[in-house]
């Protein structure tokens, strides 16, 4: 697996210091508020998990599974609900949890779809924010990093189900998916 892999862009250490900044960042805007968190599955939840343990304050979880890909490298754009959340949102601090924010159509989908719903605030953690590859205007409040315009695999992010195992984020081999 490992093989596959063109340069690491995140490391293990790199991405706990990231979470331990982000925890402590939402920590100071959301200690005494109870908030739900809602992760996007499935890529998230590698960083859901340690995002969660750096959070000082009583929280609930719950997820959200939406699909773009259908395979490959590239959006299909289209989104589909493939599981709704269980929890009543509305009158909640939500925050939604994401692992790369990339055209932004997820986020745009989310946003609508939830908004609806009257939550008191909604704001979006993501671990990698694309800016580059953004074709709808989506925005994070709370971002780990900045990421190129490439193709990133591990700590959750998939190519066709696999490496989301890899322990720290990488460039996956233009070759593994037939450039
Ligand atoms: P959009 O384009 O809707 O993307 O902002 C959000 C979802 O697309 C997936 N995504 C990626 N997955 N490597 C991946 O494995 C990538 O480089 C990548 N870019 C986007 C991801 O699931 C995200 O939630
Ligand atoms: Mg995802």
């Amino acid at each position: 697996m490992n093989n596959d892999i063109e340069r690491v862009l995140y490391s293990q250490d790199d991405i706990k210091a990231a979470c331990q900044r982000l925890g402590a960042e939402i920590t100071r805007d959301y200690v005494g508020k109870k908030p739900l968190f809602i992760g996007v599955l499935k890529g998230v939840i590698f960083f859901m998990t340690d995002l969660m343990r750096e959070l000082d304050f009583l929280t609930d979880i719950d997820f959200i599974d939406v699909s773009s890909y259908h395979g490959g490298t590239a959006s299909s754009g289209e989104i589909t609900l493939v599981h709704d959340v269980d929890t009543d949102i509305s009158g909640r601090d939500v925050v939604v949890v994401e692992d790369i924010l990339d055209t932004g159509r997820t986020l745009a989908y989310l946003q609508k779809r939830l908004g609806e719903r009257q939550p008191k605030s909604l704001k979006v953690c993501t671990l990698l924010d694309k800016p580059e590859g953004r074709t709808v205007e989506a925005k994070a409040d709370y971002v780990g990093f900045n990421v190129p315009n490439e193709f990133l695999v591990g700590y959750g992010l998939d190519y066709n189900e696999y490496y989301r195992n890899l322990p720290y984020v990488g460039v996956l081999k233009p070759k593994v998916y037939g450039k």
